[in-house]
């Protein structure tokens, strides 16, 4: 019988981001005055530098961390959300976090106005708005994250079909931040859509600061590739120079997708793995054009100019509101990222864009 469990052969690394934590930890020594929105490409590392960033402010100052991953929760209706912004502190149950070492609290409240807020006899936001102040006034800086807020998109007060939760939610982040500037706000979303309607909301415009995480940049992936074991614990291996820069024109400084790859490197040869990938990321986007002409003409301007905004879009005998369903389509699918902030279109990462060229040379 086996004494001990194998040790992984390999580790999760976490390269660099000493400008993004930098950026977050100024933001929390200046008093909350607006909602910070994260957005940047799908799985470039969002909800990870934020755990990074709770763990090392945790050791430096005190705070009170309200973390609310809305992927991992089920919020279908008005109590949902309930369920996961408010806790009975009597139960002495313990909400589970992605990383044990960091402290994550919610809105802690008694069964006695748990039962108030269910049965419609006391305001939500009210209650918040209390611990905020109670916090602030012992000297706590409150930090409230929530992760994929639009999954709370189709939820409506007192299931009212007239009145969204979430708008009622900007109202009150508002008011914490720029108003009382009671606690500091962290929402983070890799839909662009869906950051472009606040974006483009003039109320909020005025009120929020928008800033964007992004894949690793080409020094960072060559340090961590060249410096296997210190980053990823890998013995069983090393990269040379070349390699990692052929892992680098194919997958960019897209971490899982480097993961991956380093996985893969147990069992096959370099060549073997990337050759793979360029026919399984030209697989991807053949797979999804298919029998569809359209979608063919605007993956062909992407294609030709990288970085895309609506009007290269003109020139296609394409209706508009077909073009901007289709383009929704693509964001929706991952195949293309949305940047809110410059309203511009891109391959969602450097794999797809291969995808994309290599499915073009036919
Ligand atoms: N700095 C880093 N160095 C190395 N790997 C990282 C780093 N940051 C994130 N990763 C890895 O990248 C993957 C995606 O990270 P994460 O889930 O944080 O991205 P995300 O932007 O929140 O994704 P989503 O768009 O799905 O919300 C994970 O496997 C994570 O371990
Ligand atoms: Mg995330």
């Amino acid at each position: 019988m086996k004494e001990k469990n194998e040790p992984y052969r390999k580790d999760v690394a976490f390269i660099n981001r000493e400008k993004e934590l930098a950026f977050l930890k100024g933001c929390l020594n200046e008093r909350p005055e607006s909602i910070l929105f994260i957005h940047g490409p799908k799985s470039s590392g969002k909800t990870t530098l934020l755990y990074k960033f709770l763990e090392q402010i945790q050791r430096e100052q005190k705070v009170d961390i309200k973390f609310m991953d809305l992927r991992k929760t089920f919020t279908n209706v008005y109590e949902d959300f309930l369920k996961t912004f408010f806790q009975v502190e009597d139960t002495g149950e313990k909400k589970e976090s992605r990383a044990s070492n960091i402290n994550i609290g919610f809105f802690k409240i008694d069964a006695s106005v748990e039962k108030k807020i269910m049965e419609k006899r006391a305001d939500p936001f009210k209650v918040m708005e209390a611990e905020l102040l109670d916090l602030t006034r012992k000297g706590i800086k409150p930090i409230l994250i929530i992760d994929e807020l639009q999954a709370l998109e189709k939820i409506y007060l007192d299931n009212d079909k007239e009145r969204q939760l979430i708008t009622a939610l900007f109202n009150f982040f508002v008011a914490m931040t720029k108003q009382a500037h009671l606690a500091h706000i962290i929402i983070a979303s890799s839909d662009g859509y869906f950051l472009n309607t606040v974006y483009i909301d003039s109320r909020l415009k005025k009120c929020s600061t928008f800033y964007k995480v992004d894949y690793l940049a080409k020094e960072d992936v060559m340090e961590w590739l060249l410096n296997l074991e210190k980053y990823s614990k890998i013995k069983d291996y090393t990269l040379t120079e070349a390699d990692a820069e052929k892992i680098w024109d194919t997958v960019g400084g897209s971490m899982w997708e480097i993961q991956n790859i380093l996985g893969k490197l147990f069992e096959q040869s370099i060549d073997q793995i990337l050759t793979a990938y360029k026919k399984e990321m030209r697989g991807i986007i053949a797979h999804y054009t298919e029998f569809d002409k359209n979608k063919e003409l605007v993956l062909e301007v992407v294609n030709k100019k990288g970085i895309v905004s609506g009007t290269d879009f003109g020139v296609l005998p394409i209706e508009i509101r077909e073009l901007k369903e289709l383009l929704r389509d693509m964001v929706k699918n991952n195949i293309l990222y949305f940047d809110p902030t410059e309203a511009v279109y891109y391959p969602q990462g450097k794999s797809y864009h291969l995808g994309i060229r290599e499915y073009f040379k036919k």
